[in-house]
């Protein structure tokens, strides 16, 4: 089987992280988010990643280079002159997609994560006999989403309304496809939206089915998202694969510790926390809710919470750093800097403290 990835997009509202490497790059529980996703489709069998881009694939292809060796699965590109929006993609992919075995083919947004539960949509699928399916999750506020009315018995989809100003319902469009080679007939080379053109049709032929996806879900393309699915993750790590996570008289909850980083003496880290690939946690350092990403180094006696410090930054003695702060790439916070909120991109040096929520430029 194949699958194509939508890769597209500038990855604005993940700013600054996003300044340093395209948003699927942006390490998600100690490794890109891509990569979760590309594990999990090599683990149903599929052979073939496509990865449908709109800029700079020299650096994912590169990046993505080591994996492809590793994972055993072929990863190329399809790249766009003009972004094509979400369906367009797909009919420029067409030959790469069609290998003649007339094997319905995966299709997901990049920026979603959740347990992946392929197998069981492939199933799916194959029971119902329509042309599409799509997972659905059920969330509190749907209007930022596609939304979904479906049957409930036989998974139907009756509407699907993207991004709709009234409630229709609370059962959105996860971003996860399984689709039949015959959808591409129906998708023209021209920018254009898989949610608002090509799904609100299939419904309307009542060849569109949905199945609620099990587990957690989330989008992670924004800041408060990204900290919150890493707590959904890291929750579902605990109860799969439990020895992955750090233990000890040090640890509060589930927190993630590469095998690489150094944890000093006296600390106290968690919960929902993970440190990436070589960080250097020093003496007495309190981290609850936040990512550290790899190479960053924190010192003695700092307090992290609701924060991401990027690749290779460090955070100085007795610092305070809190309330959604996001360090870009190399940025150097000095000793008892207090930072509420502030957004700062990479490269720069922090003396002062930074009262409010604010960019730092
Ligand atoms: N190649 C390519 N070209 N990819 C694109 C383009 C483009 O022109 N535009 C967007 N994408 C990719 C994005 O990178 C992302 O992976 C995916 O398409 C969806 O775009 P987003 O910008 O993240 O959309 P959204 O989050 O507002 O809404 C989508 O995702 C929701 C779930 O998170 C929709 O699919 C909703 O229906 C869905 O509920
Ligand atoms: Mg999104």
């Amino acid at each position: 089987m194949k699958a194509l990835i939508l890769v597209g997009g500038f990855g604005t509202r993940l700013r600054p992280l996003t300044l340093s490497v395209p948003k699927p790059l942006v390490d998600f529980a100690n490794k890109p988010m891509i990569l979760h996703q590309i594990e999990a489709l090599k683990e149903v069998g599929v052979t073939e990643v496509v990865l449908a881009i709109n800029y700079q694939p020299e650096v994912m292809l590169n990046f993505l280079k080591e994996f492809e060796a590793k994972l055993g699965i072929k990863i190329t590109c399809s790249q766009e002159t003009e972004p094509l929006g979400t369906a367009g993609p797909l009919a420029l992919a067409r030959d790469k997609l069609l290998d003649g075995s007339g094997e319905p083919f995966f299709v997901l947004n990049s920026d979603v994560i959740s347990e992946y539960p392929f197998a069981e949509l492939v199933n799916f699928h194959k029971s119902h006999g329509g042309e599409a399916t799509i997972m659905v999750t059920k969330v509190d506020e749907p209007s930022k989403y596609g939304v979904v009315v479906m049957e409930e018995e036989t998974g139907r989809v009756e509407r699907f309304v993207e991004k709709p100003k009234i409630f229709v319902g609370n059962k959105i469009n996860a971003g996860i496809y399984l689709l039949n080679p015959s959808v591409l007939d129906g998708i023209k080379l021209r920018p254009t939206s898989i949610e608002k053109e090509v799904f609100p049709k299939i419904a309307s032929d009542q060849k569109l089915y949905a199945m609620v996806l099990p587990g957690f879900w989330m989008d992670i393309g924004q800041p408060k998202d990204y900290v919150t699915g890493l707590r959904l993750y890291l929750n579902s790590l605990r109860k799969k694969s439990p020895s992955k996570l750090a233990f000890g008289l040090h640890v509060i909850g589930n927190v993630l510790v590469h095998e690489t980083a150094s944890i000093g003496e006296g600390c106290l880290i968690g919960p929902d926390v993970a440190i990436g690939p070589g960080c250097v946690v020093e003496s007495g350092v309190r981290l609850s809710r936040c990512t550290v990403m790899r190479g960053a180094r924190i010192k003695n006696h700092s307090c992290i919470s609701g924060s991401i410090i990027g690749w290779h930054s460090t955070v100085g003695q007795w610092a305070r750093i809190e309330n959604m702060t996001i360090l870009g790439e190399d940025v150097h916070v000095g000793d008892e800097v207090y930072s509420n909120g502030g957004v700062v991109l990479p490269h720069k040096e922090i003396k002062s403290n930074i009262l409010k929520p604010e960019i730092v430029m």
